[in-house]
């Protein structure tokens, strides 16, 4: 089994000290190890081109996103891993944009449930079916790093980190808060804190391979949501009502022992996005989309070059030269 660690930190900063200490703990549990540093690497953005849809149609394995850059090397690393281990620095409270870029990129295109369906579509016409890299469980655990104080500065962090898990059916079965490397001066100089990166990396090796069901959390706390064990949740106004913000799954806000409780019905657990029946529910909910959008263009498409004429005087500013992407050092 491998286990593979990414680091979008600076070369030798705080995120790779934490991913090769996680690491050492993967390689103690028995597995290889991989680790990469993205700090150097071009993970452009996704720019809903389509690219990867149409060589998907095509035949294509898998949705290849066709931009050329690293994130081909990037994906294919995580796709050959058995367990995924993901440190990222926050900025601005958030995970860091380089992070977001190679989420998006292999978020829809590499979403288990439409892979599922193309695969049995595939199957069924006698041809060969998806990659099967794509169908793989692993197992994932996330460190959002930061240099401030409190975790206040780092909130946004994890819910964001545990998107690049999701499409594929990643299975959380660990995590833990990076703030304070401020003080912390070097995570070095916190043993016991060390010590506790090493068994994150054990947590997941010691799972990777594992099948999902077989799997369990091994977080310091179950936290507020049973998929995801995370921390964030959302309040849109109605009752007692949240929502986990990473699952999408609908729970009643309690106050126990004088804690905040939330419960979950199994049907929305069930539907969150860590749960195959929750990227099924968003799948079929694509499809009837593209069916009522198709029905709509037939029927008013004529109709949307009279609107634009409004629009149309109104052009995008462009700098006077192209900036061209390259590699800084
Ligand atoms: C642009 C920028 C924004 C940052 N914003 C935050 C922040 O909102 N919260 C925080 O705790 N640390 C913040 N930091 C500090 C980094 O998260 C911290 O230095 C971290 O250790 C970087 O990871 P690295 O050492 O692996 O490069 C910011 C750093 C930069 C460069």
């Amino acid at each position: 089994m491998q286990v593979l660690a990414i680091s979008f930190g600076r070369e030798g900063g705080n995120c790779d000290i934490l991913a090769k200490k996680a690491l050492l703990g993967a390689k103690a549990a028995g597995c290889d190890i991989r680790f990469i540093n993205t700090n150097n690497l071009i993970i452009d953005r996704c720019t809903n081109c389509t690219a990867c849809d149409k060589v998907f149609d095509k035949g294509a394995d898998a949705k290849l996103c066709q931009r050329p850059d690293d994130f081909r090397f990037v994906r294919d690393a995580i796709m050959d891993a058995d367990g995924c281990i993901f440190v990222a620095p926050v900025y601005s409270v958030g995970v860091t944009g380089q992070y977001k870029n190679l989420l998006d990129r292999m978020g829809a295109s590499h979403d288990r449930a439409a892979m599922m369906a193309a695969d049995k579509q595939r199957k069924a016409a006698g041809q060969p079916g998806v990659d099967p890299r794509l169908f793989k469980d692993r197992p994932v655990a996330y460190i959002p790093v930061g240099g401030a104080r409190t975790p206040g500065w780092t909130s946004m962090g994890l819910p964001m980190m545990h998107l690049l898990g999701v499409s594929n059916q990643m299975i959380p079965v660990d995590y833990m808060e990076g703030y304070g490397m401020g003080d912390r001066v070097s995570p070095f100089f916190d043993e016991p804190y060390m010590e506790r990166v090493f068994q994150l990396g054990k947590n997941v090796g010691e799972q990777a391979g594992l099948e999902r069901e077989k799997m369990e959390w091994r977080g310091d706390w179950e936290g507020v949501c049973p998929s995801c064990h995370g921390t964030t949740l959302t309040y849109r106004g109605d009752g007692t009502k949240v929502e986990c913000t990473v699952c999408g799954s609908i729970g009643d806000l309690s106050i126990e022992d004088g804690k905040i409780k939330v419960t979950y019905p199994a049907d929305e657990i069930a539907r969150g996005r860590y749960q195959p029946g929750g990227l099924v529910e968003h799948y079929e909910e694509i499809q009837s989309m593209v069916q009522r959008f198709i029905a709509v263009i037939k029927e008013r498409g004529a109709e949307i070059p009279e609107f634009e004429k409004e629009l149309d005087f109104i052009k995008s500013d462009k700098p006077e030269k192209r900036t061209i992407l390259k590699k800084i050092n």
